[in-house]
């Protein structure tokens, strides 16, 4: 991120999440404060997608990350957690619309250049701030999470779930593995649910996709916001069961095809980004 600078990349997919609502009437994910909470960037960023049909991969794949994570939480929280902290919260609206009211403890967690600006734009469109929610500001690479959130009043005891999307890709793999091993240490018990991706040079070119992902590429480095961290999936996953979770899910372009999208292929690759849902319980 640039100094001091909220996080040009989480503009970026506030818009993608206003966009789908219009252009795909919110089928995979529907919000109804994602174009609110960009405001007058809205028009532009429909514009800008009608305009660049290879926009559509990252759209569809920010809507399905979203609406995963969302489904997951929801089954937790039937399971018994009343704990939520949203890690890397950017313009997420989660807080502002949940119905579980006051079962869910939810706790956003930013830099602190993202979590101010994100307070002003709550601010700016009067959309109510819950007295469930709790502001945590952390710099993943240079606090630790712990801190952060022993300063929120987090209760470690107290069975919890993570989002962290759109995050872990722009970090370095020590931050990385120091937030998951501190998630899977927690006394009460945890999931997470994040994404990543796999490393470039593996992929093969399907319908073009090598072309699309170095431009995004190109796109979040000229941003300020590079990425940095990739994972083979085998690798990952025997990190996360050495960390000490215990159970993995993990959907990648195939199975978020065949899960999301009736199985029509075309616009999603063999390898490339996944969605992963890990718990210690
Ligand atoms: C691509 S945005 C994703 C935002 C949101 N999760 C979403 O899906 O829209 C990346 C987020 O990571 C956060 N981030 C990046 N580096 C960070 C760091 N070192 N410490 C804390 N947050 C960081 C940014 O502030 C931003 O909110």
């Amino acid at each position: 991120m640039q100094p001091k600078q909220p996080s040009r990349t989480a503009l970026g997919a506030a818009a993608h999440r206003a966009v789908h609502q219009v252009l795909e009437r919110g089928r995979i994910f529907a919000d109804p404060l994602a174009v609110r909470i960009l405001g007058v960037d809205a028009e532009a960023a429909i514009c800008d997608a009608e305009s660049d049909p290879s926009r559509r991969w990252l759209r569809l794949f920010i809507a399905v990350r979203t609406r995963f994570a969302e489904d997951a939480l929801t089954a937790a929280v039937a399971r018994g957690v009343r704990q939520l902290v949203v890690l890397g919260a950017g313009l997420d609206t989660y807080a502002y619309r949940t119905t579980f009211g006051e079962s869910l403890r939810i706790f956003e967690v930013d830099h602190p250049a993202t979590q101010a600006w994100k307070r002003q734009r709550l601010t700016e469109e009067a959309i109510p701030v819950p007295h469930t929610l709790t502001f945590a500001p952390v710099d993943f690479e240079r606090e630790t999470l712990a801190a952060g959130l022993a300063d929120a009043g987090f209760n470690p005891a107290q069975q919890t779930f993570f989002t962290w999307l759109g995050v872990v890709p722009y970090l370095t793999e020590p931050a990385i593995c120091s937030t998951l091993g501190f998630i899977a240490n927690l006394q009460g018990g945890a999931h997470v649910v994040f994404d990543y991706s796999n490393p470039p040079d593996s992929d093969s070119d399907q319908n073009g996709f090598s072309a699309i992902r170095e431009a995004l590429a190109a796109r979040v480095a000229y941003l300020g916001e590079t990425f940095i961290s990739h994972f083979e999936t085998d690798a990952l996953h025997a990190r996360l069961t050495a960390l000490g979770f215990c159970e993995v899910e993990d959907l990648g372009p195939v199975l978020i095809r065949e899960r999301f999208f009736a199985n029509r292929g075309g616009f999603l690759p063999d390898r490339g980004g996944h969605i992963l849902r890990a718990a210690t319980v």
